[in-house]
């Protein structure tokens, strides 16, 4: 059994809110909370689902948010694996963020307990370029890897978990989704073994099963209280 503290959609940023509903500069506190409720929970792994941060004005004023964040997350006894969401993506390069939160927060794949996590990255537009610093289509969302991932699932031998920032749940409205959402499903379904899709950038978040898989979409840390989250599996 893994116990699994689980937020995601933070949106840190100097901003007091956003889009109306985001209240961004409290996420710091919230995240803070979180890491106490998780640690006191006895987790095994906290994952955050991703968009940790939100753009601000200048390059450095960015660092210092996603600095304050690293910090509660490197202080903490357990461990920690941080997905790049697309506000993330469109922010820092993947080897500046992880500049900042440590390699430990990687998405690797990795078996515990005789389960296999599986952390997928979505921040690829659909002609397979990786997002960059100053991107900002967030509709236009792929996933670039379907024969490993093919291979991963047809060769495993325990029960897969899948872990990604945008949705790959049919119900969710189709621009949240993966453009080849549909091939990345047929995947994840074909051999009985993937047990649940762990997912978040739809705010709303949403539950469903389908062909066998729970896909579990975590409602965003900057709209609600409490958004944190333990999945034991
Ligand atoms: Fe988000
Ligand atoms: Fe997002």
């Amino acid at each position: 059994m893994i116990r699994l503290g689980i937020f995601t959609d933070p949106h840190y940023s100097s901003q007091v809110v956003t889009c109306g509903r985001r209240y961004n500069s409290r996420s710091l506190e919230k995240i803070r909370r979180a890491y106490r409720y998780f640690v006191a929970e006895n987790c095994d792994l906290i994952v955050c689902l991703g968009d940790l941060i939100d753009r601000e004005k200048d390059g450095e004023t960015q660092k210092l948010q996603l600095c304050r964040a690293a910090e509660i997350i490197r202080s903490c006894p357990v461990p920690s694996v941080c997905l790049m969401g697309n506000h993330d993506a469109f922010a820092f390069t993947e080897e500046a963020f992880y500049g900042i939160l440590g390699d430990a927060c990687k998405p690797a794949d990795r078996v515990l307990d005789g389960k296999r996590l599986l952390f997928l990255d979505a921040c690829y537009f659909r002609n397979g370029r990786r997002y960059a610093p100053g991107d900002s289509d967030w509709t236009d969302t792929f996933y670039p890897f379907e024969a490993e991932l093919q291979k991963t699932v047809s060769t495993s031998k325990e029960d897969i978990y899948v872990f990604l920032h945008q949705n790959l749940d049919p119900h969710i409205e189709k621009r949240h989704r993966l453009y080849n959402a549909d091939s990345v499903n047929e995947i994840l379904s074909s051999h009985g073994n993937v047990k649940a899709v762990f997912q978040g950038h739809y705010h709303p978040g949403a539950r469903c099963e389908y062909n066998g898989i729970r896909y579990i979409t975590y409602p965003a840390m900057c709209e609600r209280e409490n958004a944190c989250f333990i999945e034991i599996i």
